[in-house]
């Protein structure tokens, strides 16, 4: 169990999020805009990522104190070279139950056996639309449908659970949500809903563009009718329903309408090592370089901890009450969500 460390609003530590790069395949129009992410973007350089020796180290002080779920992200993770190699080593990490990955699908074809064979649980991939044209314009690369779908099933097919994350913006692709919930129902995928945030400062984010949690949960619920369910575990973020006709279920992830700031046990490390304790927070804290300049096992340790007893971020919660908040933030592809 968690060992006992919480924060200052007296939430325990319990996940990793771990970012494995900062680079991806796609320009999604709402996380790496191709404007901006151009040609010439200072990517990270090989020096500044941390190496797979440099996670495992961090990442077993955090299973230490108290972490049991790793998640790894990016950008795209699966760019990230000889990432099953990776995920042997976190397996092995005494204290880790379970260790899923976030992905946009395209390269799962390729990469789910050996991703299976290293230890995976589970993967989530991302599929906004299921209408070709849209999708090619919302991840900037004009990339159909099919080869996501041939990601999810090559999942499947090597046994790794997998879900689905569809961020829903206004005007862009709310008219998929029902398409989607129809497509996904009678599957083994659990279809999760994304309330558009106000991550990062590239995205331009507005109140307007939000399509809230219950007003996906009416337009499906008219349709195919749904009950809610109860929550797995502490800290769950997803809101989760099942169809009334016992044919499967989805999740809305409301970090708009419905905060879950409260029970946010979640730490962040960018692919570039540094802490963040909110996916809204514009600083990290380092540990490269500490870890580089030869902190002990211990150190990296003490150091975790007296990070975690010093957080006390609840932005969103914040951003509820106050309406927006004008902030530094980092961006969603450098933290990975
Ligand atoms: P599991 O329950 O482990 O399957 O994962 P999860 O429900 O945490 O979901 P996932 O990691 O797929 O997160 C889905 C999306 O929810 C992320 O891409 C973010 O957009 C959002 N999200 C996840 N964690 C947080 C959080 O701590 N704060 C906010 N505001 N959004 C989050
Ligand atoms: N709001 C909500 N979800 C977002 N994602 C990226 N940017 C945002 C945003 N501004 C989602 C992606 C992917 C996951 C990593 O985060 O669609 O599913
Ligand atoms: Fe799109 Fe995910 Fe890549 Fe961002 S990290 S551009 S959301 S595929
Ligand atoms: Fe956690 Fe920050 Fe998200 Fe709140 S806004 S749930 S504190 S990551």
């Amino acid at each position: 169990e968690s060992n006992g460390i919480t924060d200052r609003l007296h939430r325990p530590l319990q996940d990793l999020r771990i970012s494995v790069t900062d680079q991806c395949n796609f320009r999604c129009t709402y996380c790496m805009p191709k404007e901006i992410f151009g040609p010439d973007y200072p990517f990270l350089t090989p020096t500044e990522l941390l190496s797979f020796d440099e996670i495992v180290r961090i990442a077993s002080q955090f299973a230490k104190a108290g972490v049991e779920k790793i998640r790894i992200t990016g950008g795209e993770p699966l760019l990230r070279k000889n990432l099953p190699d990776l995920l042997k080593r976190l397996r092995a990490i005494e204290g880790i139950k379970d260790i899923a990955l976030t992905t946009n699908g395209v390269l799962l074809p390729r990469m789910a056996v050996s991703l299976k064979q290293a230890g995976m649980d589970r993967v989530t991939v991302s599929l906004d639309t299921l209408d070709n044209d849209l999708f090619g314009y919302i991840n900037g690369r004009g990339v159909g449908v099919s080869p996501v779908l041939r990601g999810i099933e090559a999942a499947y097919e090597a046994g790794l659970a997998v879900k689905i994350n569809m961020m829903v913006k206004k005007g862009i692709n709310d008219k998929e949500i029902l398409p989607m919930a129809r497509y996904f129902k009678n599957t083994p995928y659990v279809l999760r809903f994304i309330e558009y945030m106000d991550v990062g400062t590239s995205n331009g984010w507005n109140w307007d563009e939000v399509v809230s949690k219950n007003e996906i949960l009416e337009m499906i619920d008219a349709e195919i009718p749904l009950k809610p369910v109860d929550r797995k575990y502490y800290g769950e973020v997803a809101k989760r329903y099942q169809y009334a006709d016992g044919q499967g279920e989805i999740g809305i992830i409301s970090s708009i309408s419905d905060t879950f700031c409260s029970t946010c046990t979640r730490a962040r490390l960018s692919a570039d090592g540094k802490i963040y304790t909110c996916l809204f927070t514009g600083r990290g804290t380092d540990l490269k370089e500490f870890v580089r300049s030869g902190a002990s096992d211990e150190d990296v340790f003490n150091r975790i901890v007296q990070i975690w007893r010093n957080r006390s971020d609840r932005y969103s919660d914040e951003r509820k009450e106050q309406g927006t908040i004008e902030r530094k933030k980092i961006e969603m592809s450098y933290i990975g969500g």
